[in-house]
């Protein structure tokens, strides 16, 4: 029997280990609520550009926070995002908008100022949260933890699908080189780098496709709820 009381999923891993299409699909199978936190440092690179902010100069950044106005829609497969009320859905998923964003979130203080912005997501029912440090960082209370892997050839190839299917061009190449070069920088930067929460339960999902995967854990999440 599942408690009735509020909690979070947390789901973190790699970009392209498949966690945002699970956290999508788990929230859906429980009627939960999603954050997909790399769309909000996304969205915050984003708005950095638009405004030619230097996404090295951590100060002008966090001036960026009191007007960061951000919002997401459901969608049928994904959650739409807005920034300052544009749709930015295509954009938002462009390579360079994710290697934006790991270059923001490098910056400690700007990390720090976000943590409300995404702690405001978990409202009842419940969360399924998606990113690096959600198990971590955001919500180290949460009641499921899982940290989702896959080789990177098979993340390369599986973004590749997801921008082809986007109608946008991409190398699997390209795409498995910029993969690693931002692995390393997620994974060595000082604050909150992408480690497995010491309580996680640890998903290779390498041989798995979407559905594999979904079963596994919410199999997982009904057996100990
Ligand atoms: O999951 P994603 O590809 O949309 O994330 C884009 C970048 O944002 C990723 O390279 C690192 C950063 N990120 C982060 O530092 N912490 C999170 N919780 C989510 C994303």
């Amino acid at each position: 029997m599942m408690s009735r009381e509020p909690f979070v999923v947390a789901i973190d891993g790699p970009g392209g280990s498949g966690k945002g299409s699970l956290a999508f699909s788990i929230a859906r199978a429980l009627d939960f609520h999603l954050l997909d936190s790399g769309a909000i440092y996304r969205l915050l690179a984003l708005k950095a550009e638009k405004l030619g902010v230097d996404l090295d100069d951590e100060d002008k950044l966090l001036e960026l926070l009191p007007d960061f106005d951000i919002r997401f829609e459901t969608g049928a497969e994904l959650a739409i995002p807005y920034l300052d009320g544009e749709d930015v859905a295509q954009s938002v998923r462009l390579e360079s908008s994710g290697d934006a964003a790991s270059q923001v979130a490098r910056h400690g203080r700007v990390r720090k100022g976000l943590l409300a912005v995404q702690r405001a997501f978990f409202k009842p029912p419940g969360l399924v949260a998606d990113g690096r440090d959600m198990g971590t960082v955001v919500f180290p209370r949460a009641r499921f933890k899982f940290f989702l892997r896959a080789s990177v050839e098979i993340r390369a190839q599986r973004r590749y699908k997801q921008l082809i299917n986007m109608g946008l061009s991409a190398n699997i190449a390209h795409l498995q080189a910029d993969m690693a070069e931002r692995d390393e920088r997620d994974q060595n930067r000082n604050a909150s780098p992408l480690v497995p929460a010491e309580d996680a339960l640890v998903v290779d999902s390498s041989l798995l496709d979407l559905d594999q995967v979904t079963e596994l854990v919410l199999g997982h999440i009904k057996e100990n709820g």
